[in-house]
């Protein structure tokens, strides 16, 4: 029979703090965690002068009591060396979410049916590019031996599973901004499967460098036109929205198969929520601009929803993938109008109003505050919304059919929520989570 899936603890590094707790209150506060470039240490040292688009959703530093990140409040400085910087964000979430979970395993038996799925959209940029330049300025003998390990996109997992003694499947996914929805994704398939009772699953990325914004900022995948006002730059859903705002971070959850959960104790209250379906999808039409109508999105929340054995009609929120480019939006928003036509009840926000997109990360730690909000019953806002839609070919009244939940949060109940992350390469991904109830629905 398969197996049911609950979520039993959870873990974030993000701009707006290190940990639920201080990322939690900062976003109920409104705050905002975007920066400007200008304010950075090394902002002509470092070439961030150059760069036309100036504001990053940067995880502040400072000491863990004040919810900042230091390393050495994680590592001894010898190990944080040999752990480039997406890896130590994934070590931190990994240790609150299991902590969280009361979950480390000890019996061999144990080890062996709990598993790892971390990935990061881009691995290393840091150690890529100071590699590069040293064999490029100095030669050979100035390449590190351990180069090529901190750099691969999957060392995480690795670092993660050596350090937890996790034996199971050693999973890692990288689909560019859709891994952090396909690695929870793929867990939860792992567990229904029976390949694995538990699963350490989410995405991270620390890809906050001179030469990642650059290649954005030349792309014109990044907004320009806030450079002067930080926490206004990311406008989701709105007419004025010119790219996404680039951000790091990490979230990690905890699955695990539902019998397992209650034969260890755990009671209702410990269970976050329910993953109650999947869907994942191609464009096949651009390395990075979705098809106008949405095709790609239409069929990966299309998938989930006959998975999770729900109707159009029963979803109360979706959290989306929005990550304010122009395109993006509106193609998503095309294709949520299309599946949800009959949905009179829908709320729609996005949270990369407050964080930015934190690629790779950004489907994990969206999934979290999904989860929370069935949790706690309450829709985030989504800011800067000020004049939805709006352009020639972007029609208002398609921005008018669901609350955008504008502003303010608002009491909702939320039993049944999807939460959506699109990339770069052509992939899609929705997950599906619901209540946890006792009795099977
Ligand atoms: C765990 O897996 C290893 C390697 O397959 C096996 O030798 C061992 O017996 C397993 N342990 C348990 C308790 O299942
Ligand atoms: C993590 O991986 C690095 C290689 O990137 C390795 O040198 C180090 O020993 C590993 N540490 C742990 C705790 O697994
Ligand atoms: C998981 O895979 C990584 C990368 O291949 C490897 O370094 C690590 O040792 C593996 N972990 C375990 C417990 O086998
Ligand atoms: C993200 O969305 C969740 C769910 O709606 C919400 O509770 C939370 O406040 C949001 N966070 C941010 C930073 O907007
Ligand atoms: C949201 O807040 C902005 C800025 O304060 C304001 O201009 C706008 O009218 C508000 N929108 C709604 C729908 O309340
Ligand atoms: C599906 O994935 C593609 C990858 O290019 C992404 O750009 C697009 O946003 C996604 N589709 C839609 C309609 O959003």
């Amino acid at each position: 029979m398969s197996k049911r899936v609950v979520v039993t603890g959870l873990g974030l590094v993000t701009p707006l703090g290190v940990g639920v707790k201080h990322s939690w209150s900062n976003l109920i506060a409104g705050k905002s965690g975007l920066i400007s470039t200008t304010t950075l240490p090394g902002y002509k040292e470092d070439g961030w002068d150059q760069i036309t688009s100036k504001v990053i959703g940067k995880v502040p530093s400072g000491p863990l009591s004040e919810g900042k990140w230091n390393p050495n409040d994680h590592f001894a400085e010898a190990e944080s060396r040999r752990l480039a910087e997406f890896t130590q964000y994934s070590l931190a979430a990994s240790q609150e979410s299991m902590t969280d979970a009361k979950w480390f395993p000890s019996s061999e038996e144990e080890q062996n049916y709990t598993g790892i799925s971390v990935g990061s959209g881009i691995g290393s940029i840091q150690d890529t590019y100071e590699n590069s330049v040293k064999l490029d300025s100095i030669g050979y003998k100035k390449t590190q031996p351990l180069f090529i390990p901190k750099m691969l996109s999957n060392m995480a997992a690795g670092n993660i599973s050596i350090r937890y003694k996790l034996r199971g499947p050693n999973h890692s996914v990288s689909t560019a901004c859709a891994t952090g929805i396909h690695s929870i994704g793929d867990s939860y398939n792992f567990i229904k499967n029976n390949y694995a009772k538990v699963m350490v699953a989410g995405g991270t990325e620390a890809s906050i460098h001179p030469l990642g914004l650059a290649a954005f900022s030349r792309a014109r995948s990044v907004t320009t036109k806030f450079n002067d006002e930080p926490e206004k730059a990311s406008r989701p859903f709105d007419k004025d929205r010119d790219g996404f705002v680039l951000a790091e971070g990490c979230g990690i959850v905890v699955l695990e198969e539902l019998e397992h959960a209650l034969s260890r104790g755990l009671t209702e209250d410990d269970i976050y929520a329910e993953v109650i379906g999947y869907g994942l999808s191609g464009d096949a039409n651009h390395i990075t601009a979705p098809p106008e109508d949405g095709g790609g999105a239409y069929r990966a929340m299309e998938m989930c929803l006959q998975f999770a054995g729900v109707k159009p009609e029963q979803i109360d929120y979706i959290n989306a993938h929005a990550t304010s480019t122009v395109i993006g939006d509106r193609s998503e928003n095309r294709a949520i109008s299309n599946l949800f036509k009959n949905n009179k009840n829908l709320a729609i926000s996005s949270n990369k109003s407050s964080l930015g997109h934190l690629l790779g990360a950004a489907g994990a730690v969206e999934s979290i505050f999904t989860i929370l909000s069935i949790k706690h019953d309450i829709v985030s806002p989504t800011l800067n919304l000020d004049n939805p839609g709006g352009r020639d070919d972007d029609p208002k009244h398609l921005f008018e059919k669901f609350d955008y939940v504008v502003n303010k949060s608002q009491q909702k109940q939320v039993r049944f929520a999807l939460c959506n992350s699109f990339g770069f390469g052509g992939t899609n991904g929705t997950l599906c989570f619901s209540k946890y109830k006792s009795q099977a629905q």
